[in-house]
């Protein structure tokens, strides 16, 4: 290994909303299980994170919620380091961007890109709402995308193509502020000069066509491949890292290009609060012998692999990312996670229904074992409980226990005497020191057989679980960690101590020792995945540390040795627990809520345009059935007839209305809206129904009869 550090840092989330189980999978859990193994093979690494405090989705955040963008701020930060911490993400440190330490490290690298000359002052144009009085920053505006023709992407960036461009590129714009189409005005910015990096760009990605992943690489090629265009890095807003320059007043840097610095001012933080060495930030940020790793989602790649990396060529004597490991997205039961359909999994949510240690670990293990790496993946509440129930515990909780059992009710819970056991642990770590298999086949006598086809399947397993951490296959470490606790279960099995205790209590014994030793293994391999669990276990066993990686095997305890009485690390999760949570996806979702946005549809301007609004399809519909639907007090299923079509769908009413009062009755539905699974129950439309503030509740009704499918305007 040529590198003597390893610094990983995970995407600075957006400070305008609470951390869920998509983020989670993303780019914080693959990062957590990556430094927690590395550490525990006694490897120098420093993980980095922090809240993204600037951009405009906290300013519109706060002029929706009057409040100041400080306070937006200040609250998303702070609960989402308290959600991190309980989920167990070992940051050495969680900076904030509204740190003076991080608004000088940002101005200083801007003044220093100045003085090299990659910043240049343009005169541009740009949009200006003239009735609102403001040019529109990129998220203000909304057009059709030059690239793939997408309607509704924003300023900067498309959400459907990932393109990169300039604002004045978008085709039919339409300011998300007043609602009609913004005039081009000249304004002052200074652009990046990120062409001339190009080449440079390209070397470096190439030279990282072998370890990068398929879906970075394809990403980032793309866009070389359009040729890089030099980007403006300032912006006309109230809210950010003001432009340390003299004629830039009402200027602030571009969210993304202090973002990614965010990473070395917290560095900094951590190098003068916690190391009390300010200057140590340097080895990490500056010396060829540090290895960097950046945790991202798919949406963060352009800035991690493109203009990340020439901002620190430009500046020189930084390195840059070694890898990317960029995921794909998580879906909750088959759909996008959604904050205003209520379809979304909060870590605060889960928290509040799944409070104790173990859940946490046992989120933590089913998102690890299906994680979004190489493609979208779906979180389901079912798919979870049997994680659980059938791997979690049926494999490594199980095999605990039995084993604690078995020592208590057979040796006092004490490790066993029995005559061969020097000899035994000579044989076993030589084998492990060597890691050889052929070693295997000259012990002779001493080893019987299931120990010898134990040592067989963990050696195969040490060295892939090794292999799949070191190329951020994490799915394929989970599984290969789970099959440890299998292969140990199948040890106790072949062994079959309750039978030899009878006849020969001292073969019962020796089982019973390397099941022990196998236990501490498994506190060691599972605590990536489960750290709360795997600490309970060492108490069980007596032990204060986890073992190194590398002698996570030995055989290293004398007989004698005491553990504790069992206790089970897991209970399993219940039928009815799986079924509320399903209960709970989307209910409430038809009043809007307003509170947190979640960055992904954080433009919510009060105002639409005609245009906007004439994409509703607002028709009558004649109910025809209606029926409630199992489990929820709430729903019911409404067959309707639109006149060329009978759909179904699914509405909150059933507190209001009976189902049978509700037959042939007239309605507004949204026609065109993308239709939603509701408790497994697909909704291909949306009724329209005024609310109250104290829960009443009215159905829009045409005051007339009207032959269904007439358009409402
Ligand atoms: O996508 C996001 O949530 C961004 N706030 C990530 C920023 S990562 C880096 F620039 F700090
Ligand atoms: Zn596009």
């Amino acid at each position: 290994m040529a590198w003597s550090r390893t610094l990983v840092t995970s995407a600075l989330p957006y400070a305008n909303g609470y951390i869920h189980l998509g983020h989670l999978a993303g780019a914080y859990l693959p990062a957590d299980m990556y430094v927690r193994f590395l550490r525990l093979n006694g490897e120098s690494v420093l993980y980095i994170c922090g809240s993204d405090e600037h951009g405009v989705p906290i300013l519109i955040a706060a002029e929706k919620e009057g409040k100041t963008p400080q306070e937006i701020a200040d609250k998303y930060h702070f609960a989402n380091l308290e959600a991190f911490q309980r989920f167990g993400m070992s940051f050495d440190y969680y900076g904030r961007t509204t740190d003076p330490v991080h608004h000088r490290t940002a101005q200083e690298f801007f003044l220093m890109l100045y003085q090299k000359g990659y910043l240049e002052e343009r005169e541009v144009e740009q949009f200006y709402d003239p009735e609102a009085q403001m040019f529109l920053p990129d998220r203000y505006v909304e057009g059709i995308c030059p690239v793939c023709g997408y309607e509704r992407a924003r300023g900067d960036q498309c959400d459907r193509c990932g393109a990169y461009y300039d604002q004045l590129e978008l085709k039919q714009p339409v300011s998300l502020v007043s609602g009609k189409p913004p005039i081009v005005k000249k304004t002052r910015h200074w652009y990046f000069k990120l062409s001339q990096f190009q080449q440079a760009l390209e070397e470096y990605v190439e030279a990282h066509s072998d370890d990068w992943k398929e879906n970075v690489l394809q990403q980032v090629r793309s866009w070389l491949k359009q040729g890089l265009a030099d980007r403006p890095v300032t912006r006309d807003l109230p809210w950010g890292v003001p432009v340390p320059l003299e004629n830039a007043q009402g200027k602030v840097l571009y969210v993304w290009f202090e973002a990614v610095l965010g990473y070395i001012s917290a560095t900094k933080r951590w190098a003068s609060d916690k190391a009390q060495q300010p200057e140590v930030w340097q080895q990490w940020w500056q010396s060829p012998d540090t290895r960097y790793i950046a945790f991202i989602g798919k949406d963060n790649i352009v800035f991690h692999t493109l203009l990340f990396p020439a901002m620190l060529m430009a500046a020189e004597n930084y390195i840059l990312p070694d890898n990317v490991p960029a995921n794909e997205f998580l879906n909750l039961e088959g759909e996008k996670f959604s904050k205003s359909r209520n379809w979304s999994i909060d870590l605060r949510d889960y928290l509040q229904d799944f409070p104790e240690d173990e859940h946490v670990d046992m989120l933590r293990y089913a998102l690890a074992a299906n994680l979004p790496e190489t493609r979208d993946s779906d979180f389901r509440w079912k798919d979870f409980q049997s994680r659980v129930n059938n791997e979690l515990i049926a494999a490594f909780g199980n095999f605990v226990h039995r084993t604690l059992q078995f020592l208590k009710k057979n040796f006092q819970s004490r490790l066993p005497e029995f005559p061969e056991w020097q000899e035994l642990q000579t044989v076993w770590n030589g084998i492990w020191e060597q890691r050889s298999k052929e070693m295997l086949q000259t012990t002779g006598e001493m080893l019987t057989d299931p120990e010898k086809e134990l040592l067989q399947t963990l050696l195969d397993l040490d060295q892939s679980i090794d292999s799949a951490y070191r190329h951020f296959r994490f799915r394929e470490a989970t599984a290969a960690t789970l099959d440890v606790a299998k292969a140990a279960n199948k040890f106790f099995n072949d062994s079959a101590p309750w039978v030899s205790i009878k006849k020969d209590s001292a073969q019962a014994a020796r089982t019973l020792y390397v099941c022990v030793h196998l236990c501490a293994a498994l506190s060691t391999l599972f605590e990536p995945l489960t750290p709360y669990s795997c600490q309970k276990l060492r108490q069980l066993l007596n032990l204060s540390e986890p073992l190194p990686w590398q002698s996570a095997f030995r055989l290293f305890l004398q007989p004698g040795h005491s553990c504790q009485p069992p206790q089970l690390l897991f209970h399993k999760i219940e039928d009815s627990r799986i079924e509320a949570q399903i209960a709970k996806l989307g209910e409430g979702s038809s009043e809007a809520k307003s509170e947190e946005v979640s960055h992904s549809e954080e433009e919510t301007e009060n105002l639409v345009s005609y245009e906007e609004f004439s994409r509703l399809q607002l028709r009558i519909a004649t109910i025809v059935k209606a029926e409630p639907i199992p489990k929820s007090k709430k729903l019911l299923r409404l067959e309707i007839d639109l006149g060329t079509e009978r759909r179904q769908i699914v509405a909150g009413i059933a507190q209001q209305y009976a189902p049978e009062e509700l037959i042939g009755k007239q309605i507004v539905v949204v026609a065109n809206l993308q239709p939603a699974k509701i408790m497994g129950v697909e909704s291909q439309a949306m009724l329209l129904a005024a609310h109250s503030d104290d829960g009443k509740l009215a159905l829009l009704v045409p005051d007339a009869s009207m032959p269904p499918g007439s358009p409402v305007r």
